[in-house]
């Protein structure tokens, strides 16, 4: 190095002077001490941070660790500032490593370590702290809702640094709400709202808010709303038979929905009492009445309520007699009949027709044998098929 200096020394005799500073500069860096190395630190609040100081020559100089506020927390292996907090891993001539616990997001700054030659030589290190976001908390819904009714969910997580994330999911599909930010010291509150007018089908839906941020290491913090809408009944009367007949066994169900779920139902046969409670039984939601019988026609009706509403469906009744269904056979023999017809007159159609444009075929022949060939597959196929 001394020869390389002299010999550049000698080539540039021109600039001597300032070529002259540059080597004893240089000088100095070879047999004194180099630089101090730090490294940037970034730790979640609460953990442990490390701070590393190294030089790789050193002659006996001092190192020293320095908070953002330039106070001296440790002079070589002498401890500086009075918190309990601040510890020293490892002193030696080559390196400084002293450790912060419990981090609070007031530690994040930048820390400066100094080696003690003239003039002193400092590496900053800027130490990040992560504020981690608090469970959130899902506000605004004033359970159970009612149809129609606008409601507006709230997430709000507050203590994150950098600010989180609020996702809103809906049965596990996912939903656009509005965020906002607000500093709150030095961490964040995020709150995200989604507005929704409640309809039946929300009855039961689950609004998941999920705070997302790299302190959580790809653990969300979630909490779950399930909505409750109250509706009004809605009733549907379904029978057991399609041709209902004197004598049989017959059941009318009213399937009923609704928020609260009306307790019981009520039928009506043509505006008034069932008139026949001996056959004609209610159990829960159904009707049934065990012997059918022609007088049983009519229309029957199924109600059901609950605070918001009344909702109902009818039933028209009409009681087959089975031997009137017996005597209708010749009816079932008549319609037969015109289905055959139908059918051998439409298979006669097709044999005329293809018998034609058989007949068609063999005078084309004679005048133009190419376009036969090419019609001759779908003219023929019928013909051999019938
Ligand atoms: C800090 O240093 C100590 C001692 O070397 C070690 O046990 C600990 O794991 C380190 N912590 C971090 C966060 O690097
Ligand atoms: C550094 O100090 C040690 C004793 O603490 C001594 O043995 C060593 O020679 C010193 N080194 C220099 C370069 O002064
Ligand atoms: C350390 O952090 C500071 C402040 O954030 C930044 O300016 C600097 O570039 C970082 N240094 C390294 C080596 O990442
Ligand atoms: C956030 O700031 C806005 C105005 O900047 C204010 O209206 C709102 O109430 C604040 N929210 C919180 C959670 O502090
Ligand atoms: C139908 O009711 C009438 C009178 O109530 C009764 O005479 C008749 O036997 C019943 N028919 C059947 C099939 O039960
Ligand atoms: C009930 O309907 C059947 C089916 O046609 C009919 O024969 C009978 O006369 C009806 N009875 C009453 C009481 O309406």
């Amino acid at each position: 190095m001394m020869l390389k200096q002299h010999l550049l020394f000698v080539l540039c005799s021109v600039c001597g002077t300032v070529v002259k500073e540059a080597a004893t500069k240089n000088k100095a860096k070879g047999s004194q001490s180099q630089f101090p190395v730090t490294q940037n630190v970034t730790v979640v609040e609460g953990s442990t941070a490390n701070m590393t100081c190294r030089v790789d020559y050193n002659d006996n100089t001092s190192l020293q660790w320095s908070n953002p506020a330039q106070q001296t927390l440790f002079f070589g292996d002498k401890k500086a500032l009075r918190d309990n907090r601040i510890e020293l891993v490892r002193a030696s001539w080559k390196e400084l490593t002293i450790s912060i616990s419990e981090v609070t997001l007031s530690d994040e700054g930048q820390y400066t370590c100094s080696l003690f030659t003239m003039p002193i030589k400092t590496s900053k290190a800027f130490l990040t702290v992560l504020g981690v976001p608090e469970k959130p908390e899902i506000t605004g819904f004033t359970r159970p809702a009612v149809e129609g009714e606008d409601v507006t969910l709230t997430c709000i997580t507050s203590g994150s640094k950098p600010a989180a994330d609020i996702r809103w999911f809906r049965n596990d599909k996912e939903v656009q709400g509005v965020k906002e930010v607000n500093a709150t010291g030095r961490s964040f509150t995020v709150r995200s709202t989604i507005h929704l007018k409640v309809a039946q089908k929300d009855d039961g839906a689950a609004y998941t808010c999920s705070v997302e941020h790299i302190a959580l290491n790809s653990t969300p913090h979630q909490v779950t709303e399930v909505l409750e809408v109250y509706y009004a009944p809605q009733v549907e009367i379904v029978p057991s038979l399609i041709v209902p007949q004197e004598g049989q066994y017959f059941k009318l169900e009213c399937t009923s929905k609704g928020n609260p779920l009306p307790d019981r139902v009520l039928w009506t046969k043509d505006g008034g009492v069932l008139p026949d409670v001996e056959r004609m039984i209610v159990e829960g939601r159904e009707l049934i009445i065990t012997n059918l019988n022609k007088t049983d026609n009519g229309t029957y009706r199924c109600e059901a309520r609950n605070h918001l509403g009344t909702n109902s469906d009818e039933y028209a009744l009409f009681v087959y007699d089975p031997n009137a269904l017996t005597q209708h056979g010749p009816d079932h023999a008549l319609i037969g009949g015109v289905v055959a017809v139908v059918v051998f007159i439409t298979l006669c159609f097709i044999i005329v027709l293809g018998r034609y444009l058989a007949r068609h075929k063999d005078i084309t022949r004679e005048r133009q044998e190419m376009w036969f060939i090419s019609s001759r597959k779908t003219l023929a196929l019928p013909i051999i098929t019938l």
